[in-house]
């Protein structure tokens, strides 16, 4: 692992932020660092976790903590699982195979979502463990009955289906920052925004080794080829996924389903009626609409809704070990995680991302252990006080 990851250069998840930041062009950091317009519902997912406080047992022994969990029957070494991460491949050359690779050797699920850069089947060789793929309905209905099959047949366990995106969230950073005339391929449009990349040229170069702008290998539009990198924006507002769509996605995919994007507790009945199987609590880390609620927040609606009848995972804001328990406490059964191991990914690649689930790892044993709490199964609400807001 390079030292630049390691004591004292990272201590924490922030400081792997502050190292990406330093390796990645302004536009690639924003891309990852950024949320939807004021960035209100970002920030609140972080500041959730600081209202929820600690109720330890002292003087209890726990020489060793026991982290494992089983999500949907799969077992894993922590309650932690990779979030998609569209695009990926820009952060680091074979970035999906790259985060699947760390997850897969920490024995944690990693998530491919359909806009990456890797194909599907290097992703699930490049993971020794479970690898799940998030489905977006770009490119019609066949495109994503095709990508459906490829997953299946290359051993992807469960399908997420992401319902939160009917179109692209306003990412402001973005506009400023010239993606759209980055990515038009038109010399007299890019120039105003080039040199950004110009000033990380060891980023530059591993891109262009990397083959430079790319295409989407899972996108397969018939008769066309896989999707240009440009059509992005428009393919998701051409995209979006209803109820009725997961009728015929649950007839095609034969393994569990997991809705990602459920911010109430109707939407979460609406899941569980459509034949969901775990659902993930998510407001796209603050990527989408603005102003909704931490997902911490909606987290006791959902499972007074239908907490009995499937698992409920969570994403949004975790950026260190306490933040997990914190959830697990409030009857998460597991998290998912974007930026912590994006940061990671954009810091040292592979490396970077082992890095973040190491952090993560050692935060959770260390917090099992102050709070007198011998594994990760016996988290519940009594070692947690919680601000009034967050009782339902
Ligand atoms: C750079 C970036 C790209 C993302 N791309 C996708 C995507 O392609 N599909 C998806 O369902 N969610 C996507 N998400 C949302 C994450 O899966 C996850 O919901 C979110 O990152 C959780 O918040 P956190 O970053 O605070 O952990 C993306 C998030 C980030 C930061």
């Amino acid at each position: 692992m390079p030292r630049s990851v390691q004591p004292p250069c990272v201590v924490n998840i922030e400081d792997l932020r502050r190292v990406a930041k330093r390796r990645l062009p302004r536009v690639v950091f924003d891309y990852i660092d950024g949320g939807a317009e004021d960035e209100l519902t970002l920030r609140a997912n972080c500041r959730a976790y600081e209202t929820v406080t600690f109720r330890p047992r002292c003087a209890v022994a726990t020489p060793a903590c026991d982290l494992r969990i089983t999500v949907l029957g799969t077992p894993l070494s922590m309650p932690l699982i990779l979030a998609p991460v569209g695009s990926s491949r820009l952060i680091y050359p074979r970035g999906e195979e790259a985060a699947a690779r760390a997850a897969g050797a920490a024995g944690i699920a990693y998530t491919l979502s359909t806009l990456s850069g890797c194909r599907l089947e290097d992703v699930a060789v490049a993971s020794k463990g479970p690898v799940w793929y998030q489905l977006y309905l770009v490119g019609g209905r066949d495109c994503a009955l095709s990508a459906i099959e490829r997953a299946r047949a290359a051993g992807f366990s469960a399908l997420v289906v992401t319902i939160d995106t009917p179109v692209a969230g306003m990412r402001e950073r973005d506009i400023r920052n010239g993606v759209k005339e980055l990515l038009s391929r038109k010399l007299g449009e890019m120039l105003p925004f080039v040199n950004q990349l110009l000033t990380k040229p060891r980023w530059l170069a591993s891109f262009l080794a990397d083959g430079g702008l790319m295409k989407f290998p899972n996108v397969i539009i018939p008769g066309q080829g896989p999707m240009l990198y440009a059509d992005v924006t428009t393919a998701l507002e051409q995209s979006m996924v209803t109820w009725h769509d997961l009728r015929w996605i649950r007839e095609a995919w034969s393994g569990p389903i997991v809705i990602k994007g459920v911010h109430t507790g109707d939407d979460a009945r609406r899941a569980v009626d459509t034949g969901a199987d775990a659902l993930v609590v998510s407001n796209h880390g603050g990527r989408q609409l603005d102003g909704v609620a931490p997902t911490l927040r909606m987290l006791p609606e959902v499972l007074a809704s239908v907490g009995d009848r499937i698992e409920v995972l969570l994403d949004g804001g975790i950026r260190r070990g306490s933040d997990i328990v914190k959830a697990l406490c409030l009857g998460a059964r597991a998290v998912l995680a974007g930026r912590a191991y994006a940061y990671g990914l954009g810091a040292a690649g592979s490396a970077g991302v082992e890095r973040a689930i190491e952090i993560l790892r050692s935060d959770l044993t260390r917090t099992l252990k102050l709070l007198g709490c011998a594994s990760i199964a016996e988290l519940d609400r009594s070692y947690v006080d919680v601000p009034a807001e967050l009782e339902k």
